[in-house]
């Protein structure tokens, strides 16, 4: 698995792990990949004790960031809404919908105590302190999602010899992204957990591949076992990068009650679904999707007035999931659909080695097949 790429970032195996997670980031960069965080929805101050910790772990061993840029978003052609713009947008009809679901599953409000998490800002702008404070640490790798880097990050990383990535659904998205100056695509194919659009990474890849070359290219989207990593390579991507299956490692802070959803789920129980951040993002089905999929229902509003919408919702839900069972029925999580191999609670460390061991089998294989 030695690709140019993996070695241009001194990495052992090129797999590159998405993650909220920074025990899963750490434990990822410490067996041989790239753990790379999800900066979006942190305090600064809580994002910097992140790094740091990460920072102390993975010693010499590289790692990255990444963060949500949307392109376009609700005023995001006048630079984007203060709070009470967003509040004034969000529809009275909406707030009775979403009061009368969590009645009827009968979720209990927060304790007077209980703080929600930040939102996530949405805007260049609006990320800028986010983007200076993560370029003061010794990041390799900073990746944007929903739209291309603006072209001061691009500047940075070249001044600081960081390694600027951007997520594409389309081959346009990765032209576009191209042209502002990245240095790596990642080709997300529509299997994929989170945030995606409607093309297949099997046919997304290799077009992709093609339409930036030399500019080296990820495949995401549907990976989770080592033929998935060869596959992806045979396609023509320098390296894989993986979301969902880090969701069920015994290091990941899934929420105990979606995890274990996660390992019971098939492989068609996830859909695409704005309810969450206004933007389609692939998740488990759960009477949450269920409930804003009816047509009968309001549609999700867009982003950043959907995320808002929900918040303290979804921490309702969270929070009582254990033990509620309309809370149980409603909770669900970003997720590909890889979910539905994802079985058993395994370390990093050995998704990592299995990864390797079934890539080498696959390439003995494959030999064989070539050797008739
Ligand atoms: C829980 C979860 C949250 C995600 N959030 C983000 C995000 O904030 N930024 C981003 O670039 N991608 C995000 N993604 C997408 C991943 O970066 C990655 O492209 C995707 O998970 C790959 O497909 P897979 O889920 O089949 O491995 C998320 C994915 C998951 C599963």
């Amino acid at each position: 698995m030695h690709t140019k790429l993996a070695k241009d970032l001194g990495l052992e195996f090129p797999v590159f792990a998405f993650t909220h997670c920074r025990d899963v980031a750490a434990a990822v960069s410490k067996a041989g990949g790239l753990g790379v965080l999800g900066v979006a929805g942190h305090s600064l101050k809580n994002l910097e004790m992140e790094l740091e910790w990460i920072e102390n772990e993975v010693g010499d061993k590289p790692y990255g960031v990444d963060l949500l840029l949307p392109a376009k978003f609700a005023g995001s052609e006048r630079g984007g809404f203060d709070a009470s713009q967003m509040d004034e947008r969000i529809p009275e009809e909406h707030r009775k919908f979403l009061d009368d679901l969590l009645e009827q599953h009968q979720v209990p409000p927060l304790a007077k105590d209980v703080s929600l998490r930040p939102e996530f800002a949405v805007g260049y702008e609006q990320q800028r302190d986010v983007i200076e404070l993560v370029f003061e640490h010794k990041i390799s790798l900073i990746a944007s999602a929903l739209g291309p880097p603006p072209p001061w990050m691009i500047e940075k990383g070249r001044e600081r010899g960081v390694k600027v990535a951007a997520l594409a659904g389309t081959v346009e998205h990765a032209r576009r992204h191209v042209e502002a100056g990245v240095d790596i695509v990642v080709a997300q194919g529509y299997e994929a957990g989170g945030h995606t659009g409607t093309i297949s990474t099997m046919v997304l890849v290799p077009e992709v591949v093609d339409a930036v070359s030399p500019i080296p290219v990820l495949a995401a989207g549907g990976i989770g076992n080592g033929r998935q990593v060869t596959a992806a390579l045979a396609l023509g991507a320098q390296g894989v990068w993986c979301g969902s299956v880090w969701l069920t490692t015994e290091e990941a802070e899934t929420h105990p009650v979606v995890k274990q959803k996660f390992l019971e789920a098939g492989l068609g129980d996830t859909v695409r679904s704005r309810s969450l951040t206004g933007k389609p993002a692939r998740q488990l089905r759960s009477a949450w999707t269920d409930a804003w999929e009816d047509p009968s229902n309001p549609d999700p509003l867009p982003m950043p007035l959907q995320p808002r919408l929900v918040r303290e919702a979804q921490a309702r839900i969270q929070r009582t999931a254990h033990n509620n069972p309309g809370s149980h029925d409603l909770a669900n999580y970003f997720v590909g659909q890889i979910v539905g191999s994802m079985n058993h609670v395994k370390s990093v460390r050995t998704v990592m080695e299995e990864f390797a061991l079934e890539y080498a089998d696959t390439m003995e294989k494959l030999d064989d097949l070539a050797e008739g």
